[in-house]
């Protein structure tokens, strides 16, 4: 049974470790404004994750899952408008709009608060209002920082124990007097007097994710999944932060973090930046292959990168996250199987399909699918229904310690300091395999104009190219032109920085097939970015910086990427890069008021070396 629990709310008392009285005070006014029926203060203790679970079976928000196939895991199946990020219902409410740039939804920030107190008004009624207490990054490490989430949602409760560092020790880190951000969230679907809850509450017509930079509050509404309602993850570690490191002198990106050690024994800390569904969980936990046996990948974090200047003049990152909330299809033991021995129990999946035997399935997972299963949305499924079994966004939810390729100094308080950083996505044409860029600024604009076909991640159109700026377009909490700026002058300030490079797994052939294997292959890309940063690798310069040539990579293993397909790999079409010039000019032109002289030079430079002209 869950204790603590007290009732009527408007008189709780806040258990007695708590010694926050502002933060008691502001529980006191999201109490009286979401009216819950109930309030509970999570500890993070593994009964109460039990306790929660159980009571989550019983209402049927989870479905256990065979323990004997899958101990201790569970299954969520999400309302049908409630699958993925829903980036146009989520604001940047800074004070003057040209704050939050072009590239965010801006709302004058007192229109918007009369919006939510309308909104949040009685939006708990029938439910219990959770107290989440969390750290993001190691408790008590100086890069870390805490937050408090009020939600309604027993989903979200449980989900950020296993994603962050969420329970009681946090209150002795924030002390009477720590600064934490607060997060009020709430699926928007109060229960009136006897009336019946449904499986995943959410409201399917309004939601709000909103953040306050000025203040560094979070307000969300109407949505259960994902990084709409596990607060801590985007609007938090990203959308918030990035506003704290740009203000402080520090960078939070939607990054992964890896080890790599060569058979030498030299070991480098490499961080990647790919837009949603492009890669990073894969790449974070890669297993070289067989040719490459020497090598040793191990894994930081697939998601988010805190990262700070050490007084030694190099950049030092750690993972604020403790859990991954990972793309379930396309994994499988082939394409990943550090992830797959991850998910052997104690995980949450969300919008899979269940199998005859009570264990989970999605496409991908095998190269046949079961003759029959449950699909995401708790329809009878065979193989020739035509419909998916999982939803494209179906995902895991995973602790850390369970990725057997997780690096020993995962939790490493100082963190670890980064020789590389990699931009790359999804792009079926322009983008070559692997190239460095020539210097800093080169790599910052290479990053800044960087395009992606859209994914499943947010809701949407998929596969339209769009321009994703270091990933983070749909995850930067200013203006992007000031961002850029940022990254110029932190990337400057360092005496050691990171060197800069750019890739792409996602070339097609003329039937659209991938050219490349990607995966585990993406090794050989990655021996040669290590080598680089030991001056210990060939490459040839060309108009976007230094490119392996055949001869700079090791094919051992691989011997059908010829030549002739590594040409086609590494080709640069002229009429694909006129166009998409004329792109990086759009998005120069949307952020001109702030967009820095020294990325609209690398523009011109680069059209005179790719097409001996700049393109308007
Ligand atoms: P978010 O969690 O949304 O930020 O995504 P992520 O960047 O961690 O993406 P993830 O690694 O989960 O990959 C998403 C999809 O890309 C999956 O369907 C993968 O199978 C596919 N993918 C990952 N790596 C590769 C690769 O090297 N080649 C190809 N062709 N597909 C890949
Ligand atoms: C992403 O979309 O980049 C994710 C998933 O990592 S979510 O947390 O839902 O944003
Ligand atoms: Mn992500």
């Amino acid at each position: 049974m869950l204790t603590a629990v007290s009732a009527p709310p408007a008189e709780f008392t806040a258990p007695d470790y708590v010694k926050h009285e502002g933060l008691i005070a502001w529980v006191r006014r999201m109490v009286a404004l979401c009216q819950p029926d109930a309030i509970y203060w999570c500890d993070g203790s593994e009964a109460e994750y039990d306790a929660l679970c159980r009571q989550m079976v019983e209402r049927g928000t989870l479905l256990r899952l065979n323990p004997a196939k899958r101990p201790n895991s569970f299954l969520a199946r999400s309302d049908a408008s409630d699958v993925a990020r829903v980036e146009d219902r989520t604001f940047i409410c800074s004070d003057d709009p040209e704050d939050a740039g072009p590239t965010n939804n801006w709302t004058d920030p007192a229109e918007m608060r009369q919006t939510l107190d309308g909104l949040f008004q009685g939006c708990m009624k029938g439910r219990t209002m959770y107290v989440v207490p969390f750290s993001m990054g190691p408790l008590g490490s100086p890069i870390a920082h805490i937050g408090i989430e009020l939600s309604d949602s027993p989903y979200v409760a449980v989900s950020m124990r296993t994603m962050t560092r969420m329970g009681r020790a946090v209150f002795d880190v924030l002390g009477s007097d720590g600064d934490f951000v607060p997060c009020v969230h709430t699926v928007g679907m109060p229960l009136a007097e006897g009336q019946q809850d449904v499986a995943w509450p959410c409201n399917p017509n309004t939601k709000y994710i909103v953040h306050f930079p000025a203040t560094r509050e979070i307000w969300s509404y109407g949505s259960g999944y994902g990084g709409n309602a596990l607060l801590g993850k985007k609007c938090f570690a990203l959308r918030i932060a990035s506003t704290m490191g740009r203000d402080q002198g520090w960078l939070a990106e939607h990054m992964l973090i890896l080890g790599v050690e060569s058979p030498e024994g030299r070991k480098h800390y490499v961080a990647a930046a790919f837009p949603s569904a492009c890669g990073k969980t894969n790449f974070a936990m890669l297993i070289p292959p067989t040719s490459h046996r020497g090598w040793k990948v191990t894994t930081i974090g697939d998601d988010i990168a805190w990262i700070k200047p050490g007084a030694d003049g190099r950049l030092y990152a750690i993972n604020p996250e403790a859990g991954y909330f990972g793309v379930a299809p396309g994994t499988s033991e082939q394409s990943n199987p550090n992830a797959m021995a991850t998910l052997k129990e104690n995980c949450i999946f969300t919008n899979v399909a269940l199998t005859d035997d009570g264990d989970v399935w999605w496409e991908g997972m095998t190269k046949e699918a079961p003759a029959h299963l449950i699909d995401w949305q708790g329809q009878d499924w065979t193989p020739d229904c035509g419909r998916k079994a999982a939803h494209p966004n179906a995902r895991f939810t995973a602790p850390a310690t369970q990725c057997p390729s997780l690096d020993r100094d995962w939790n490493e308080p100082a963190g670890v300091p980064i020789s590389a950083f990699i931009f790359g996505g999804r792009r079926s044409h322009a983008v070559p395999l692997v190239f460095e860029a020539r210097d800093w600024n080169a790599g910052v604009y290479m990053a800044a104009t960087m395009g992606s076909e859209t994914t499943a991640a947010a809701m949407g159109k998929t596969g339209e190219t769009r321009r994703d700026p270091f990933a983070m377009v749909p995850f930067c909490g200013y203006h992007m032109g000031d961002y850029f700026r940022h990254w110029l002058q932190l990337g400057h300030a360092q005496s050691q920085r990171p060197r800069i490079f750019g890739v792409n797994w996602f070339r097609v052939d003329e039937n659209g097939k991938f050219i490349w294997p990607g995966f585990g292959e993406n090794m050989r890309v990655l021996e040669w970015i290590v080598r680089r940063c030991e001056n210990q690798a060939g490459a040839v310069e060309g108009p976007l910086g230094y490119m392996p040539s055949y001869a700079d990579l090791d094919w051992r293993g691989l011997e059908r990427v010829t030549p002739e397909v590594y040409a086609q790999l590494t080709s640069l079409d002229q009429a694909v890069w006129e166009k998409e010039l004329h792109e990086h000019g759009q998005l120069f032109d949307k952020l001109k008021s702030r967009l820095p002289e020294a990325l609209e030079r690398e523009r011109e430079a680069l059209g005179e070396r790719l097409l001996g002209t700049v393109p308007a």
